[in-house]
């Protein structure tokens, strides 16, 4: 999956790429965002998107943050027109709560949720446990902690040498082994880090290894 965050022109059809992106938060200036969480809003975010992204429906579309200025049925609303319309494949939410969930799976069909949760934050454990129950795809933002957990000195050092890989791809298996429902979301400029990452997927951390890393916080 590819998850785009300032979507530009591209050619962005291969078949095989899942696209993921957001709407709901204003950019006003460096490091401020503003929910806007009206659905004509919500509605112009994707038409953009779409057009910058040169495709006829963004796979995964999802509400960036619910704003406490509009209903959130009438958010989530306007997200499965879209859908309905052939616009958006799916729907999913980020940095909600399990009642938010529910409230807005109580309006249309909820695919993902992206909230923060990474090995040394997991706040969100209870929702994605609750994801895992329910079906629903869990995106963790931050997976590799803004690159914290990537560090060859950091708190995954001494475990990335023991195993024969890299910092990061321990995080990423972390992860991945902590429930069926996670989809990493990594972000990276490098293409060996990318490479990397992907990799991350085919390590099997053994009963041991992942209790050894748990314990890392
Ligand atoms: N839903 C939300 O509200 C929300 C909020 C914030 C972020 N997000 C999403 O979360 C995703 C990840 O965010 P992020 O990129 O800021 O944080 P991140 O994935 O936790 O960390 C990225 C950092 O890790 C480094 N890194 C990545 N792979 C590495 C590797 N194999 N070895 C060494 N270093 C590596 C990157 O540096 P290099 O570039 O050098 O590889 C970068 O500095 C993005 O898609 C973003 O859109 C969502």
């Amino acid at each position: 999956m590819v998850g785009v965050t300032d979507a530009k022109p591209a050619q962005a059809n291969a078949d095989d790429v899942v696209i993921a992106t957001k709407a709901g938060l204003l950019r006003t200036g460096p490091d401020v965002w503003v929910p806007l969480g009206h659905p004509s809003y919500l509605r112009q975010q994707c038409e953009l998107s779409l057009r910058r992204l040169g495709v006829e429906a963004i796979d995964l579309f999802q509400l960036h943050r619910v704003d406490p200025a509009y209903p959130l049925e009438d958010q989530v609303g306007e997200l499965a027109k879209l859908r309905d319309e052939g616009k958006v494949r799916h729907v999913g939410l980020s940095e909600v709560s399990i009642a938010q969930v529910e409230e807005a799976r109580a309006v249309t069909d909820i695919a993902t949720v992206q909230n923060l949760f990474n090995l040394t934050t997991r706040d969100a454990e209870p929702l994605l446990d609750y994801c895992e129950a329910e079906g629903i795809g869990f995106i963790p933002w931050f997976p590799l902690a803004t690159g914290e957990l990537s560090k060859q000195d950091g708190p995954l050092a001494q475990a990335a040498t023991e195993h024969g890989a890299e910092p990061a791809q321990l995080a990423l298996a972390w992860l991945l082994r902590r429930s069926p429902a996670v989809l990493p979301i990594p972000g990276t400029k490098s293409v060996d880090h990318l490479e990397s990452n992907v990799a991350a997927a085919g390590i099997e951390l053994s009963d041991d290894e992942f209790a050894a890393l748990d314990a890392v916080r």
